[in-house]
């Protein structure tokens, strides 16, 4: 085991009724002006924005709205929400919606607190924010598990970088299975398949394979096969949506890193296709991740053939390659995209791109083999 400080700053509240819940045990806490941050309208088609800014004014708060935050938030959004909090002496940023409006209110939270352009703080000069506004989140779509921790995925639209950035985790988050019913298929399946990633990129880090954290991490996977296959035959089964729910939050609450290193490989080439395109996550990295498994199972045998075994319910003798051949399998039948073609892009995504993509995307050290540019080149050339 590797050593390692653990220690959980958001107070979860699951289950039905959980964003009033919060709220009514949460508001007395901070001062009288909220930022209630949301997408690009969701919220207001399903009543939730209706209920929250009705709880929020009940109990005297000031609601300044902060709408509009796009899927794969842009940097210029993040200063349009820093200003709109320093304006209006924002006390508590109350983050509405999935992984994107979540993140974005996580920058939000740092930028208003200093004058310092925080993207420069921290690639730059390596510093982290040392203040940041409070921030709550009630979440309406899972799979990034976002509310659970402090990283925020950022696009920086000039410097063509998609990238992970540091922040303070929400205080507390709303988790109300319910809330994903009226979540479009199509992206129930791509969150839950994010999901899976989370728990499959940690588990293929370096770690001594009898660790515990290894063991919980192929639980969370099986039982996210599970659930995905629970809501493939009845879209409306609310257990396996709140399954589904717990899922995401475990896959990337930290305890499944704890001890060991991480991989995450197949999210840097993502995130930086992403920096290129307006691809969906969960998507782009069904169609990566068994291409890249291909290029890395003889490094990792063992591992997977026991995720062959444990996830897809693989004889104990099946070959490690039969592993990835289950998971490709099990994304075509998802309806998941397969080819970099299928994803809705507004960008087309060529070669060229590919090369752009390839050449800025983070290599990982420990991963079960360090890839090069080219090689990550391959894999995505592989996925046209
Ligand atoms: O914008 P609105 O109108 O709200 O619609 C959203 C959006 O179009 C819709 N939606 C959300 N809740 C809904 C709903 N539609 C109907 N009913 C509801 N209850 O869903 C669409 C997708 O939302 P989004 O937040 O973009 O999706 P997701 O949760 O997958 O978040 C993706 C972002 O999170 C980042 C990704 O890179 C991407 O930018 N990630 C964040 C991570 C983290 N902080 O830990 C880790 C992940 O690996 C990931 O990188
Ligand atoms: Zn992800």
């Amino acid at each position: 085991m590797q050593s390692f400080v653990y220690s959980y700053p958001t107070k979860v509240y699951f289950g039905q009724g959980a964003a009033r819940q919060a709220l009514e045990a949460e508001l007395s806490h901070y001062g009288p002006n909220v930022l209630l941050a949301y997408g690009g309208g969701s919220v207001k088609r399903t009543g939730v924005y209706d209920a929250l800014v009705a709880q929020l004014k009940a109990a005297g708060k000031t609601v300044t709205d902060f709408g509009g935050i796009m899927s794969n938030p842009t940097y210029a959004k993040v200063q349009e929400g820093a200003k709109l909090a320093r304006e209006h002496n924002i006390d508590l940023i109350l983050a509405v919606g999935g992984g994107s409006v979540i993140d974005c209110c996580k920058i939000v939270a740092a930028q208003a607190k200093t004058d310092e352009d925080v993207w420069e703080m921290e690639f730059t000069h390596r510093r982290l924010p040392a203040e940041v506004i409070p921030m709550g989140a009630v979440v309406t779509a899972s799979g990034t598990s976002a509310e659970m921790n402090g990283g925020a995925v950022i696009t920086n639209e000039d410097k063509k970088l998609k990238a992970g950035m540091a922040a303070a985790a929400p205080r507390f988050a709303a988790l109300d299975p319910a809330y994903t019913l009226t979540l479009p298929m199509p992206q129930v399946l791509s969150g839950a398949f994010d999901t899976l990633s989370h728990a499959m990129e940690t588990y293929f880090g370096h770690s001594d394979g009898d660790n515990a954290s290894d063991d919980v991490a192929l639980a969370v996977m099986r039982n996210t096969v599970v659930n995905m296959r629970r809501v493939l035959k009845d879209k409306d089964d609310l257990e396996a949506r709140s399954n589904l729910m717990w899922d995401s939050a475990m896959a990337e609450n930290g305890i499944l890193k704890v001890g060991r290193k991480t991989d995450f490989q197949a999210h840097q080439m993502e995130h930086q296709l992403g920096a290129y395109t307006d691809c969906n996550h969960g998507q782009g990295l069904a169609v990566i991740h068994p291409a890249y498994y291909r290029h890395i199972v003889k490094d990792a045998p063992e591992k997977f053939a026991r995720l062959g075994q444990v996830v897809f319910g693989l004889p104990a003798d099946a070959r490690p390659e039969a592993a990835v051949d289950a998971l490709a399998a099990f994304i075509a039948e998802c309806g998941l995209p397969t080819k970099l073609g299928q994803l809705r892009s507004t960008v087309t995504i060529d070669k060229d791109l590919l090369r752009k993509v390839a050449d800025s995307c983070n290599l990982i050290p420990t991963n079960p083999r360090p890839l090069t540019h080219d090689e990550v080149y391959d894999i995505l050339c592989e996925c046209l």
